[in-house]
């Protein structure tokens, strides 16, 4: 795993002393001359969480609470000092996203910080992420996301190791779509981050299946802003290590750190609706998805809930794709029935109904998911 030192001179005594520690905590560290230079460095930009080091120096301060509080904020920034002002260390600490050490101490205390990052064991065989971003509310984002986990964990050829993490932190439905109950207890560790480790994880799990895990959060109130999105990358990058791919229910309202976990995603699947108002919200959608730069390879259109014809055939077909032209569009279809039916039996469709023609458009996607993200 990469880490990122800011450093003017390379050779300063101080300086190799701080690339010893973080080697020796299983990082490597790359350099960059100022953060203006860490800014332009693609292993930077391109890096999920990253890690940035900053040695005491005129300026490093500020540039290391301007670099925390940056928004969306993504690095986690230490400063090493001997002494800093109360209110830079308030500046630093308040970001969330950033700490100060002593030279005194540093080996000591970089391993703890760097703990809370779940950064000191690197990930060898990291799980692909699909991230599902519905375009409104109920549109079966979720239901969409569950039976693609319940497809890809099962699949007769190759079954994946699967984990689906309901990002909806308030009422989300996944782990009563699939009759388990919620244990991610996320305000636990908005409140101790440091207590992230491979026991807390197994305490949050929900187990569906051998294969198939979920992560979702119990009834209690923790706002989407309120989580520092330091701490959600980092559980995802601790889980990554037990999974093959992780599917991702993205909640409808939208914060800064979920254009990250769109723009960290191997995957997207954009959920919506086939009715005209349904469509504009799509197209609303793609149009922010294209500022993120979200290549067309990943990305893959679910219009859900499509009406049919006398011969079970979507209506209409060619008025839904117009507007999505150029782009992978599954067109699903609308069957209230089955859906509803897996729904109260707390079971998915590909169990109580196999054969249905929703649970085969459904598992179309699942393939094309595999494909993208490059699963098997
Ligand atoms: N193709 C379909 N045909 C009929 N009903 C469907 C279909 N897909 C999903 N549903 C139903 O629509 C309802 C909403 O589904 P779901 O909870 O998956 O949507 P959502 O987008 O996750 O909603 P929310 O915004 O509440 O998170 C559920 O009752 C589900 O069974
Ligand atoms: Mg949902």
């Amino acid at each position: 795993m990469n880490c990122f030192l800011i450093a003017a001179e390379r050779g300063a005594a101080r300086v190799q002393a701080l690339v010893r520690l973080a080697e020796g905590l299983g990082y490597t560290v790359l350099y960059a001359a100022d953060f203006a230079a860490l800014n332009r460095d693609r292993a930077f930009t391109e890096a999920r969480r990253p890690l940035v080091l900053v040695p005491e120096g005129e300026g490093a301060a500020e540039g290391a609470i301007q670099l925390a509080r940056a928004e969306p904020s993504r690095a986690f920034v230490v400063y090493v000092a001997d002494a800093l002002a109360p209110e830079l260390y308030k500046a630093l600490v308040r970001s969330q996203s950033g700490e100060w050490i002593g030279w005194g101490n540093a080996a000591q205390e970089l391993r703890d910080v760097t703990k809370g990052l779940g950064a000191a064991e690197p990930a060898d065989r990291a799980a692909r992420i699909v991230s599902f971003l519905p375009s409104k509310g109920g549109v079966g984002n979720t239901t969409l996301a569950v039976e693609t986990g319940i497809r890809l964990s099962s699949r007769r050829k190759q079954p994946l190791r699967v984990a689906l993490l309901d990002l909806n932190l308030q009422g989300g439905t996944l782990a009563d779509a699939l009759d388990v109950e919620p244990r991610f207890d996320i305000a636990e560790i908005v409140a101790q981050p440091e207590r992230l480790d491979e026991q807390l994880v197994d305490v949050f799990t929900s187990r569906h299946t051998p294969r198939l895990d979920v992560f979702a959060c119990p009834p209690r109130r923790i706002a989407l802003g309120d989580v520092p999105p330091a701490i959600l990358f980092t559980f995802i990058d601790t889980i990554a290590r037990r999974y093959e791919a992780i599917l991702v229910d993205l909640p409808q309202a939208w914060v800064p750190w979920i254009d990250n976990i769109l723009q960290g995603s191997d995957a997207i699947v954009l959920s919506g609706g086939a009715t005209v108002p349904g469509l504009r919200v799509l197209t609303q959608s793609l149009t922010h998805l294209e500022t993120l730069e979200i290549p067309a390879d990943r990305l893959a259109v679910a219009v859900n809930a499509c009406e049919t014809d006398l011969l079970g055939r979507i209506a209409h077909r060619a008025q839904i794709e117009r507007p999505l032209s150029g782009r992978s569009v599954f067109c699903l279809r609308r069957d209230g029935a089955t859906a509803e039916g897996a729904l109260d039996a707390g079971r998915s469709l590909f169990e109580i109904a196999p054969n249905a023609r929703l649970t085969r458009d459904i598992g179309r996607l699942a393939e094309w998911c595999v494909t993208a993200a490059k699963l098997a």
